[in-house]
């Protein structure tokens, strides 16, 4: 099936009086890769339990280009699915499960023959082809889920947490593996994790949500470099949120003052004199006051990461301060730490 985009308008679902998603709109292009994002409970399950048709939803609509698909059940929409639990059939071979739903479809048993031999060899199984799931690894068996979706060539695949169950080695080679599946086969994908590393690392564009509302839609570029607010930011790897008072703006400029320090740093959503939340990250301090904006901190505890250290210390008044470096540091040395003014983001509280 070809079609141009999906497009989600004021998508809602609610439980009771609870609202699990509230008003998403989103434009999906054909071939795309979507990331929905955020922590356990914001929505994401329901969004793309709502796009599959599992669930009805309490507003808004569904299209693809210009058909309404928000009332066809699942399997009119055809789309693929696969979730954090394989579910295989345990029962049945490898090539069996895959075949499935051809089987299901009654396509010809030399074509279904061909295109699960394809889809084994895209998720590199061929040569488990005869054995049962108990038989195989987690991230095997998630490959044998993730064949089981593509061979039916679906419009658009949905994933939901498909990674979290392995482990972490597993975990980065089955992210490359699905970013190879898509580059190959172009799959639209609507892909679901709390992951931000995955996300990052996979999708075209990423969709952060909150409390079933998105926060920001942009590329990771955009999402990670020029987060919207202050949960984002943290959210996007921003370990330091600290509570600060801005006490002068100038153009794109802000200064933060508060806890025995002063700082300069970027406005990041027009806020005026009076409380901020000031986000930095880690990796962002460097030993040593070359940056203008320098603090100096007592170090509490290093945890070696090979090439850096990560680095948990205070300031003077005590708030916490977290840094990476490849300096020796150890708990008790005083350090001194700064920052350059544009990575030092003043957000509205
Ligand atoms: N069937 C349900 N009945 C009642 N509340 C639900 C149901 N499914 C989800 N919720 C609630 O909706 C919110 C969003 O859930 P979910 O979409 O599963 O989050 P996520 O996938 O991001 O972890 C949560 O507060 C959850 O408790
Ligand atoms: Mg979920």
């Amino acid at each position: 099936m070809t079609f141009s985009q999906l497009r989600l308008e004021g998508v809602a679902r609610s439980f009771g009086t609870a609202n699990a998603l509230s008003g998403l709109d989103l434009t999906i292009a054909r071939g795309e890769f979507v990331a929905l994002l955020g922590p356990s409970g914001c929505g994401k399950s329901t969004a793309l339990n709502c796009l599959a048709g599992l669930l009805p939803l309490t507003g808004g609509s569904i299209w693809l280009d210009g058909a309404r698909i928000d009332g066809q059940p699942p399997e009119q929409r055809g789309f693929g699915m696969v979730f954090q639990n394989y579910a295989l059939f345990p029962h049945m071979s490898v090539r069996a499960n895959v075949g499935f739903g051809l089987k299901m479809r009654k396509v010809g048993r030399a074509e279904a023959r061909r295109r699960v031999d394809d889809a084994l060899r895209l998720v590199q199984l061929s040569d488990h082809a005869t054995k049962f799931p108990a038989q195989l690894s987690g991230g095997q068996q998630q490959r044998v889920a993730i064949a089981r979706a593509v061979v039916l060539e679906p419009p658009v695949v949905l994933m939901d947490e498909p990674l979290s169950n392995l482990d972490a080695k597993l975990r980065l080679e089955m992210r490359m593996e699905i970013r190879r599946l898509h580059q190959t086969l172009g799959l639209t994908t609507v892909y679901v994790t709390h992951d931000q590393e995955e996300a990052l690392s996979l999708a075209d564009r990423l969709v952060v949500l909150r409390e079933g509302t998105v926060q920001q839609i942009g590329t990771p570029e955009e999402v990670y470099a020029q987060p919207v607010n202050s949960y984002v930011a943290s959210f996007m790897g921003y370990r330091n949120l600290l509570d600060l008072t801005v006490t002068a703006t100038a153009g794109t400029s802000a200064t933060v003052e508060g806890e025995g320090v002063r700082l300069t740093g970027t406005n990041r959503g027009s806020v005026t004199e009076g409380p901020a939340k000031v986000a930095i990250r880690p990796e962002d301090f460097v030993i040593g006051d070359g940056a203008a904006n320098a603090l100096e901190v007592t170090v509490e505890i290093v945890e070696y990461h090979g090439r850096e250290l990560s680095v948990s210390a205070r300031l003077a008044s005590g708030v916490p301060v977290y840094f990476r470096t490849d300096k020796r540091l150890a708990p008790g040395d005083l350090a001194k730490i700064s920052v350059p003014a544009e990575r030092v983001l003043v957000f509205a509280p």
